[in-house]
Order: structure tokens, then C-alpha cells, then sequence
């Protein structure tokens, strides 16, 4: 079996989620931080998610990696770390490890200690001599990469950071250009930046992808409600609350939000939050990038775009950096 180490808790604290929620629920728009979806239940339906028919970004993503990860693994040198910022099942990492020799250490770094788990479940049969370093903790930390690099034995001048999945489009402009920030200090001199570039493309098919008929993702949605009231003791009623998918053509981005079918009061750590009727509480955002767009994004974190490779639809990108 792989050398895995013992799984490190990094940056995150027991009172944050409380906080968090408070702090999004009390707000003008409510909202809540989409990094708390991955819960048990949560992982699960994200992982049921990535496997729906309307949601093309997982099964294309990895049809690129399936086609290009030899071509990839081509452009990096031997003897790197890999990091992988919100790792999930850890399956795409695998398309790279197969096709590159000698990594130095692989470092999954989850908020979600169940998808971390998982991700190991996966990784360390199918590669028996990799060190692993698991780290359960929060990639948005602004001490991010102090944390990260006291937490492992990484080496500061030559790392990949490993982005997939279309993450970086959860977050504000501002926010994505800080997290690449950390990621051209975690890379190093010398290092790469890998990332999943979701592409915009027509409407339906984005609206569709995060309102599949099934039902999963209002259920994974939905499912934050029930986080809460779980282990914040919540009253949350889940059937008086509606998913819904919007585009924002201004931002360029899917929203996801939950909203309130009745006015209504709910309890939470002893604190009441009111909603009016047809109010929502906004969840998530997705944002889809041009390459252009997502060029000059990079180049504000000092990145340059080296490499790009798309699938023959021009739906998702991998594109490879490099500190300018
Ligand atoms: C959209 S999923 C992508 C999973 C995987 N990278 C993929 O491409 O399939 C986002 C993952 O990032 C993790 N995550 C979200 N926010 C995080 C944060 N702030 N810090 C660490 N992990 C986070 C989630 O638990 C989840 O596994």
C-alpha cells in the first residue's frame, strides 16, 4: 500500500461554521458558503451528481484527461509534489499519477474529511509507492500556504497545484485572483499551476446542469439546510424551501438558490432568522470563463496560461500556468 500518513487538521475551527452561517443568514441577500455542502450526505450527492447526464463538467473533464493527461504529464518535470486543493474522490489526479514518474508527495487537502477519506479509499491501492500526505482544512485561508507548508514536508521551489473540477468558479473574481495568488507562492519558482476552466456556452445546457430532473442537485442543494440543522441545531423546515438555478449574464455565472415558499422564522443556535415569502438564501456561483477571460483572471495573480487542452465541443479547458 501507499505511504500514507495520518490525515493533519489544518486551518479550520469547531465555532467557523456557526459563524459563517450567522454572519451569511443576517446578511441583505442571504447567502451561504457553498464550502459547506460537502457533508456525508453532501459528498455522496455530489458524487451521484457528477455522473448525471445534464452535468457535462465531470465526464468531460475527465474525456480530456482520459485523451491528454500522457501529453500533460509530458510538460512537467520528475521529482514534483502534487497538491490538490478540494481533492473530492481524488479519480482525476489518478489519470496524472499514472503517467508521471517519481512524484515526490501527493497532498489531497479537503475541507470534506468523508471526501478526503474517500479520495485515499481510491488512491493508495492503485498506487502503491506514492507518499501521501492528507490535510483536512480550507484552501480560501488567506494563511493558506504558511498553514499548508508547515502542515507538510512540501519543497517551496518546484510543486504542481492541481485544480480540476471547475472549482475556481465558485468564487468572486477578487477571491479566485487571491486563491491563484496562493497557489503562485505554493507552486514555486519553478512550479506548475493545473486548473479545470469551465467554458461558457449556451444557456440551457448551463441552467440544466444545475437543475437536473432527477432532482440530485436540489437534494444536494437542499442538503445544507439539513447540515445545519444537524449540527446547529437548526429548525429548518427543507420542504418549504424551492432549488433553483439562475444564469447572471452580468457576472457571467450559474447561481444556485434556495428559496423560502412562505414567509416563515427559523431557529439556529438560539439565534431567529426571518424570510419573507419568494426570499432566497444564494448558495452557490459557478462562473464560466472565455479563455481570454480566464487569461487576464490568471494574469492578475501573476500567471501566465502556457498550455491549453479542450475536448472538440470547446466546453471545459485545462489550462496549464506558470508564475509570470
Ligand atoms: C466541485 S467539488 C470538485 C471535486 C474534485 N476536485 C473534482 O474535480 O471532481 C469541490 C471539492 O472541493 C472541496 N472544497 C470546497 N471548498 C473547499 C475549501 N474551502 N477548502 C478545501 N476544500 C474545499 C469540497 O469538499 C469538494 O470535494
Amino acid at each position: 500500500m501507499s505511504q500514507v500518513t495520518a490525515i493533519k487538521k489544518s486551518n479550520i475551527t469547531d465555532t467557523e461554521f456557526l459563524n459563517d452561517v450567522i454572519s451569511g443568514l443576517t446578511q441583505q441577500q442571504k447567502t451561504l458558503p457553498c464550502k459547506y455542502f460537502y457533508d456525508d450526505k453532501g459528498a455522496a450527492l455530489f458524487e451521484q451528481i457528477t455522473s448525471l447526464q445534464e452535468y457535462y463538467v465531470t465526464r468531460i473533464e475527465l474525456s480530456i484527461l482520459e485523451q491528454y493527461s500522457q501529453s500533460i504529464a509530458q510538460m512537467l518535470p520528475e521529482n514534483l509534489s502534487i497538491i490538490e486543493p478540494g481533492c473530492g474522490s481524488g479519480k482525476k489526479v489518478a489519470y496524472l499519477l499514472a503517467h508521471m514518474a517519481n512524484v515526490k508527495t501527493f497532498v489531497p487537502f479537503e475541507i470534506s474529511e468523508e471526501m478526503l477519506s474517500y479520495s485515499l479509499a481510491h488512491l493508495s491501492p492503485l498506487f502503491p509507492d506514492l507518499a501521501i500526505s492528507p490535510l483536512l482544512g480550507d484552501f480560501t485561508h488567506n494563511q493558506m500556504v504558511k498553514q499548508l507548508t508547515k502542515d507538510t514536508a512540501l519543497d517551496s521551489q518546484t510543486n504542481l497545484v492541481y485544480f480540476p473540477g471547475s472549482t475556481l468558479g465558485n468564487f468572486s473574481p477578487v477571491k479566485a485572483i487571491e486563491i491563484m495568488n496562493n497557489f503562485h507562492r505554493l507552486c514555486g519558482v519553478n512550479g506548475y499551476v493545473l486548473i479545470g476552466v469551465d467554458l461558457v456556452k449556451e444557456r440551457q445546457v448551463l441552467l440544466d446542469a444545475y437543475n437536473d430532473k432527477a432532482g440530485v442537485t436540489a437534494a444536494f442543494n437542499k442538503n445544507l439546510l439539513q447540515r445545519i440543522n444537524n449540527e446547529l441545531n437548526g429548525t429548518f423546515n427543507i420542504d418549504n424551501f424551492s432549488h433553483e438555478s439562475r444564469f447572471n449574464e452580468q457576472h457571467s455565472r450559474i447561481e444556485m438558490h434556495l428559496v423560502s415558499n412562505c414567509t416563515q422564522s427559523v431557529i439556529i443556535n438560539d439565534q431567529q432568522i426571518d424570510f419573507i415569502e419568494g426570499e432566497s438564501i444564494h448558495t452557490e456561483n459557478s462562473h464560466k470563463y472565455t479563455l481570454e477571460s480566464f487569461k487576464q483572471l490568471a494574469a492578475q495573480a501573476n500567471l501566465k496560461l502556457e498550455q491549453t487542452w479542450q475536448d472538440d465541443s470547446n466546453y471545459f479547458a485545462l489550462c496549464l500556468l506558470r508564475p509570470l
